[in-house]
């Protein structure tokens, strides 16, 4: 390991962390205004919504973390198992050399699996991970690098849109080696219909034809099993749901009193989706003294705080057609409750 500098280049910062690691902290595409413009908008309008990003901060995150261990959100598990048992088919269907890129990579837990198998097979492989936490990024970097000797890591702190960019012009893979992007978590279940086609356009441009994208996917399924994994019994979900009001107390002068907020999840069947919404007990008005607004709430009045899509297996294949891809092949868990979906990109119609 070298020590780690730093230096400029546009259009970010660069950090040279190690010989094995860089790390390339790109301006992001988000709207100037950030949180306090989200909260401001997202509470001043009718019905109140946040957008599910603004979950996450260090607490939020550590929270979200917590959730992938109890026992009613299988997701984690289920993904986990496929990629444990079928990491090794998944790679057998792809060219190879394989360079591997991942929007939102987090702890990398599950990413392991399929580092593993194309290690198996090429000795070398250059790892690209794409997450807005700096330090969540280098810790699992320096984890995985521990463990992957013949693993190098370009990590990128960026939202994903602004990286796949950055990748489409300036990181283009060498010649012969073939990308595959990952999106694991069922994180396309938070986006809208609209969005979640706009995810993958932005990653076929990013993609030469006859490259590849992994896709995890949440499926439909018994309407009960879906609501106990977003409201469990210990209470996680409902604390991770309701630490977005104390980030707005902590970091914007909100006096949300979290005792006077429920956590309510629904389904929605023809949408196809879990809601959650914080509900006012009673009629309050809450100051934001950062943003100079007085929130009005009548009793039972909601924020919806997140959406989270199920799909079923010819929804995502439309998904693929219509974002540029072909639905190459696709794993189950045993329990068919998590989808793993490999897309191959297409040519472009002239
Ligand atoms: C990150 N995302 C895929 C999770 C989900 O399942 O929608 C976020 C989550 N929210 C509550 N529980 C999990």
């Amino acid at each position: 390991m070298t020590g780690s500098r730093e230096s400029s280049r546009s259009p970010g910062r660069r950090r040279q962390v190690s010989d094995r690691l860089t790390l390339f902290r790109l301006e992001t595409s988000q709207a100037p205004g950030g949180f306090a413009e989200d909260v401001r908008i997202g509470l001043s309008r009718s019905p109140k919504k946040l957008p599910p990003r603004l979950l996450y901060d260090s607490l939020g995150s550590i929270l979200f973390d917590a959730i992938t261990l109890v026992p009613e959100y299988y997701l984690t598990r289920a993904e986990s198992e496929i990629l444990e048992t079928s990491s090794g088919d998944l790679v057998d269907c792809l060219p190879s050399p394989l360079r591997l890129i991942e929007l939102g990579s987090g702890s990398s837990t599950k990413t392991k699996f399929l580092i593993e198998a194309i290690l198996k097979r090429q000795g070398s492989l250059r790892y690209l991970p794409i997450d807005v936490s700096e330090s969540a990024l280098e810790k699992s970097s320096r984890e995985l690098l521990t463990a992957f000797p013949g693993l190098s890591i370009t990590g990128f702190v960026s939202d994903y849109q602004r990286a796949l960019d950055y990748l489409a012009k300036e990181e283009r893979s060498p010649d012969g080696t073939h990308n595959l992007v990952l999106f694991l978590g069922s994180s396309i279940g938070n986006l809208n219909a609209a969005s979640a086609l706009g995810l993958l356009e932005e990653v076929r441009r990013a993609l030469a034809p006859g490259e590849h994208f992994l896709l995890g996917a949440d499926l439909k399924k018994d309407q009960g099993e879906l609501l106990a994994a977003y409201d469990d019994t210990l209470g996680i979900t409902r604390a991770f749901t309701l630490n977005l009001l104390v980030r707005i107390n902590r970091e914007l002068g909100g006096e949300f009193d979290i005792t006077q907020f429920d956590y309510k999840v629904r389904y929605d069947v023809s949408l196809g989706r879990v809601e959650a919404y914080l509900v006012s007990r009673k009629a309050q008005k809450v100051p934001i003294r950062e943003l100079s607004l007085e929130v009005s709430f009548e009793a039972g009045e909601s924020i919806h705080t997140e959406s989270s899509h199920k799909y079923d297996l010819d929804q995502l294949s439309t998904l693929a057609t219509r974002g540029g891809f072909r639905f190459q092949r696709h794993w189950l868990d045993s329990g068919c409750r998590f989808s793993e979906n490999l897309l191959e990109a297409v040519p472009a119609a002239p």
